[in-house]
């Protein structure tokens, strides 16, 4: 059983991909943070995001246990995942991790932005979860602590944009999702209406 969940940033995916995960009782991988470890490696290297070839070198050697949580939930990381993000050479090589992961039993939830397009495009549920870019800044902004909201906001439509304009595998609903749009829902409510997409597949 593989269900992807895909979205932008700051829209309740990862929270909601972790619930479903632990209400299965499946596998669950934040893929998003494969790419703000190859970000983070190279703004710790003193190196810019727009260093492709050293994104590229980053991508193919990542160790993802040399990486804590903390350090990478970060906005600056977030833009710099974004900016790596871009080059097919980093998604392609990231992808054999992600499929690998996909395929355990007794399931996986993964979730990111090209999981039910182009890395499990054969997921047995698909999910995009949205809400809007001012809910959104405003959830970030209160996971973040100390930024400012408009600061936040700005952020977050350039990654979009970013995100959805890209050639390889941009940020787009699969044709087959079902679409969850969390503006108006709390995160309690935003689970149980994806809990009740996936046991419909499930069951
Ligand atoms: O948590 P948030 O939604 O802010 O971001 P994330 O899921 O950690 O992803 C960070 C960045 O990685 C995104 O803005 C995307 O550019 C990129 N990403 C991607 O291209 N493909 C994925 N499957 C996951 C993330």
């Amino acid at each position: 059983m593989i269900i992807a969940v895909d979205g932008p940033a700051a829209a309740g995916k990862g929270t909601i991909a972790r619930a479903l995960a632990q209400h299965f009782g499946y596998h669950f991988l934040d893929t998003g943070s494969l790419y703000r470890m190859v970000g983070l490696s190279l703004l710790r290297d003193g190196k810019t995001p727009h260093d492709e070839a050293a994104a590229v070198e980053n991508a193919r050697s990542l160790d993802v246990s040399r990486f804590c949580d903390a350090d990478l939930r970060t906005e600056a990381v977030g833009a710099a995942a974004s900016i790596v993000a871009v080059n097919p050479q980093v998604r392609a090589a990231l992808l054999d991790f992600q499929r690998v992961f996909a395929q355990q039993s007794p399931g996986a939830v993964l979730d990111g932005r090209d999981i039910g397009t182009v890395v499990c495009p054969d997921a047995d549920a698909k999910l995009y979860i949205t809400a809007s870019p001012e809910v959104r800044a405003r959830r970030r902004q209160a996971e973040l602590g100390a930024a400012s909201y408009g600061d936040v906001l700005a952020d977050i439509r350039a990654r979009d944009a970013r995100d959805s304009t890209r050639a390889t595998a941009p940020l787009v609903a699969a044709a087959d999702a079902v679409v969850i749009d969390t503006s108006d829902m709390d995160i309690d409510q935003a689970v149980a209406a994806a809990i009740a997409v996936v046991g419909r597949a499930a069951g």
